[in-house]
């Protein structure tokens, strides 16, 4: 019998009858991916900077480990000199560090209930944070109040409330990566390919949110530039950040063909901006956003519980006020990078993924020459 099961015969009707039930799956399927627009498609990283530090991890510290639970964005409060980070547990915490890493002090400060991945001081001592889940939220400076200050714009509800500014004319500005899909689901939004993410602000006086653009490829990290004439914003999906004009609205291209995914952008207020990228182009990525079908094929790979998609060398872009890029910090042992904020000599780094920030000292690694 055993020898039945295992002959050509049985082989032969086996593989039709597989190949078959694939392609009427995948006919059902209704998930429907769109083509990327042909100059994001430029998969050739045009934006390589001069200088290089290739393995972060070599020289990296780690705060908090063990005590921060995937820290996604870091803002630093210079006068208490406390960084402020928001976790996957719902606990915005916050972190005392001392010149040693293993000295730090991690302590819970606002529990959100959701999901806070943004996070920025407003101009009257609150902190003002991003909440995957909830909205934008207004955290009074002693953590006893906590304001759902918006959830919704034009009608539509936010679904992953990513990234937050706050300009010096109090008014916020914050992005939406995704109406379509919430923040679990994030993989079918880039799958899909259409451009779900928003652009908006919402001025405290009025409390009016309003949307600046529509129509992104993931609206992700957002920064005010030095002298407040416009934000520089971030498209994951079609590795490009841009400038949005405040007044009048007119929009820029300020660095494309990044060499990874853009996530957050910072400001380090001493004329550069750094831009985290939890991965970088890998050759699945470049097939995966050039053909629909294979989108769809691995939507319903993932929908069946197996996610082929890797992230991979994960690093942190310093680029200049212009969008010239200066230095990449990266490790191909690391993925899931999505913020980088440089306090005093160091960089320090949130991520998607691990228990710690990590932090790197720029002195005693810097980047170099590579090309
Ligand atoms: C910090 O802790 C790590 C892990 O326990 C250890 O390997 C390292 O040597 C410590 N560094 C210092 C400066 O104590
Ligand atoms: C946040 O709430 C505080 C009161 O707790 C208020 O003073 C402040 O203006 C609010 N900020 C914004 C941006 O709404």
């Amino acid at each position: 019998m055993a020898v039945f099961f295992f002959s050509t015969r049985f082989l032969f009707f086996s593989t039709i009858i597989s190949i078959l039930v694939s392609i009427a799956l995948y006919q059902l399927d209704t998930f429907d991916p769109a083509p990327f627009p042909s100059d994001a498609l430029a998969s050739a990283t045009t934006s390589i900077p001069p200088l290089l530090n290739d393995g972060i991890l070599d020289g990296a510290e780690f705060v908090g480990d063990g005590l921060l639970n995937r820290p996604e964005d870091i803002a630093y409060h210079r006068d208490s000199g406390l960084i402020y980070t928001g976790c996957a547990d719902g606990w915005v915490k916050r972190v005392k560090v001392l010149d040693s890493a293993n000295d730090s002090v991690v302590e819970d400060w606002v529990h959100t209930g959701g999901r806070p991945l943004g996070i920025a001081f407003g101009l009257h001592g609150e902190v003002i944070v991003a909440d995957a889940y909830k909205g934008l939220l207004n955290i009074s400076g002693d953590g006893k109040k906590t304001e759902l200050l918006t959830e919704e714009a034009e009608g539509v509800r936010f679904k992953v409330t990513d990234a937050v500014a706050v300009g010096d004319n109090g008014v916020l500005y914050f992005t939406d990566g995704s109406y379509k899909y919430n923040f679990q689901q994030c993989v079918f939004d880039i799958l899909e390919g259409k451009p779900h993410g928003r652009l908006m602000s919402f001025d405290p006086t009025t409390r009016v949110t309003r949307v600046l653009l529509r129509d992104l490829y993931f609206a992700n990290g957002v920064s005010m530039s030095p002298d407040q004439t416009h934000l520089v914003f971030c498209e994951t999906h079609i590795r490009r950040c841009s400038k949005y004009y405040i007044n009048g609205g007119r929009v820029e291209v300020f660095i494309q063909g990044l060499p990874g995914f853009p996530d957050n952008i910072r400001y380090d207020g001493d004329g550069h901006y750094w831009i985290a990228m939890p991965t970088t182009v890998t050759t699945l990525w470049k097939l995966l956003m050039k053909y629909p079908f294979l989108r769809k094929i691995t939507d319903m790979t993932v929908k069946y519980g197996f996610n082929p998609i890797g992230l991979e060398n994960a690093g942190v872009l310093q680029v200049d006020l212009d969008g010239n890029p200066i230095a990449l910090y990266r490790d191909h042992k690391l993925s899931h990078i999505t913020t980088g904020v440089k306090i005093g000599n160091h960089l320090y780094c949130g991520s998607l993924l691990h228990s710690h920030i990590m932090r790197l000292d720029l002195l005693k690694y810097p980047a170099q020459k590579w090309l």
